[in-house]
């Protein structure tokens, strides 16, 4: 099976192209009946454009010129991956070939894209359809303005090549991640990874910008969130902090770096919820505790020492929160996987404390953990999530797919 997958939740714009191949080499097969095999990922293209430089001047992702950056990107990323994929045909007969009807079917598709639209006719329309199974697209959660020019763009796509449409909630794509292995092949083209087959109940720590969740899952395709933040996401608390001292967007990146020169019991910082019963956690009152410090220490002498030491205290105090909770979690539900994912699972000490807690309390569980480059968003991971856990749409059906901002797991 060969997906073509779109992801524009946030400030990434990412296409990806991969092929999934069961164990016995046979392909393109769909693959609930290989739910127990190892299933080989062939990365054709994998390509993400990254607009923190165009947000860091404001702070953090500004959703209009998010946008406005999708529907510059889509296309040239497109032609690159279907290259890339030696995927891309140029129809001689186009786009007279192409029937006026799909035409005017991707005007009103892409009518709120004026921008998108313009480079879809000129150099989308004239190619040939590449020879993909489905088009996977990140549908929710995230930022509305941005998920709509990947929802539509992907929408006109799949009338334009009459392919199905596989919509994906973006957090099953960071918990699928974990599973890409590295296939140990070295100087492969293209990357390849195995997916393992996978030993339910499976729990999974979501940690992003926008989210904080532990899912569920007790076996394939159900999903549950049994605790989540109820206020900022953990990601969202790296950022603050990092503003609180002074360090650029975004802030996760910058504070581990600093924390690595601080002393984490330097001060006293809360551990919101760490003692409540059930699976949720709070991290504004944290920030709150660090501007207080802050404010305190200012009035005094406020180095780059003091720096250190706070940004590694708050790093220890979130992560002991994040670990502590997700191992009660996994002993109660007597879990057999433990997945995490999401652009904080990049954070090194998160990484080393979770996997050592769980060697220690939990040996027989099976811990994944996606490769430091595939932790932010990027397409490739909602191409898996597609495989996994999608359903398609034909083409018409895609018609009622709709960009939700609050989408769920579950
Ligand atoms: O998953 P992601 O790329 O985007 C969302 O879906 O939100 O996550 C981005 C978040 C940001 O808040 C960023 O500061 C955080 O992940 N992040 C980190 C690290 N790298 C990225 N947080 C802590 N430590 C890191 N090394
Ligand atoms: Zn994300």
């Amino acid at each position: 099976m060969r997906i073509l997958a779109i992801e524009t939740s946030c400030d990434e714009t990412a296409v990806a192209v991969a092929e999934f191949r069961n164990g016995r080499g046979q392909s393109r097969t769909y693959p609930r009946t290989n739910a127990d095999k190892t299933i080989r990922v062939n990365v054709l293209s994998h390509l993400i454009s990254s607009q923190v430089k165009i947000h860091a001047k404001f702070g953090g992702v500004v959703p209009n010129l998010a946008r406005r950056e999708h529907e510059k990107n889509l296309v040239p990323m497109l032609r690159s991956a279907l290259t890339e994929s030696h995927l891309l045909k140029k129809n001689p007969r186009a786009p007279a070939n192409t029937s006026i009807h799909r035409c005017i079917e991707v005007e009103g598709i892409l009518q709120r894209e004026p921008e998108l639209l313009r480079r879809f006719k000129k150099s989308i329309m004239p190619l040939t359809p590449p020879d993909i199974d489905a088009i996977a697209v990140t549908y929710g959660p995230g930022l509305a303005p941005a998920l709509w020019v990947g929802v539509n763009f992907a929408h006109a796509l799949a009338h334009l090549w009459n392919k199905p449409l596989i919509p994906v909630n973006h957090m099953a794509g960071h918990l699928f991640s974990a599973f890409l292995q590295k296939s140990g092949v070295k100087c492969l083209q293209p990357t390849t990874y195995n997916l393992p087959p996978i030993k339910f109940p499976l729990l999974a720590l979501l940690v992003s910008g926008g989210h904080t969740e532990l899912v569920l899952m007790q076996k394939r395709g159900i999903f549950k969130i049994i605790g989540e933040t109820r206020d900022d996401a953990v990601g969202e608390a790296f950022d603050k902090v990092a503003r609180i001292l002074g360090l650029k967007y975004p802030g996760g990146p910058e504070i581990a770096r600093l924390a690595e020169k601080g002393n984490p019991r330097a001060y006293a910082l809360p551990r919101p919820m760490l003692h409540t019963k059930d699976y949720d956690f709070s991290f504004s009152g944290l920030k709150t505790a660090v501007l207080y410090l802050v404010r305190s220490l200012t009035q005094t002498k406020f180095g780059s020492v003091k720096k250190a030491d706070i940004a590694a205290g708050f790093q220890a105090a979130a992560i002991e929160v994040l670990i502590k909770k997700t191992i009660r979690a996994a002993k109660e539900y007597k879990i057999k996987t433990l997945a995490l994912g999401g652009g904080v699972a990049a954070n090194a000490l998160l990484r080393a404390a979770l996997a050592a807690a769980i060697k220690k309390e939990l040996p027989h569980v099976a811990f994944f953990i996606p490769d430091q480059t595939l932790c932010g968003d990027n397409a490739l991971m909602i191409a898996v999530a597609a495989y996994f856990a999608g359903k398609k749409k034909s083409p018409e059906q895609a018609m009622s797919l709709r960009a939700d901002a609050n989408l769920r797991l579950g």
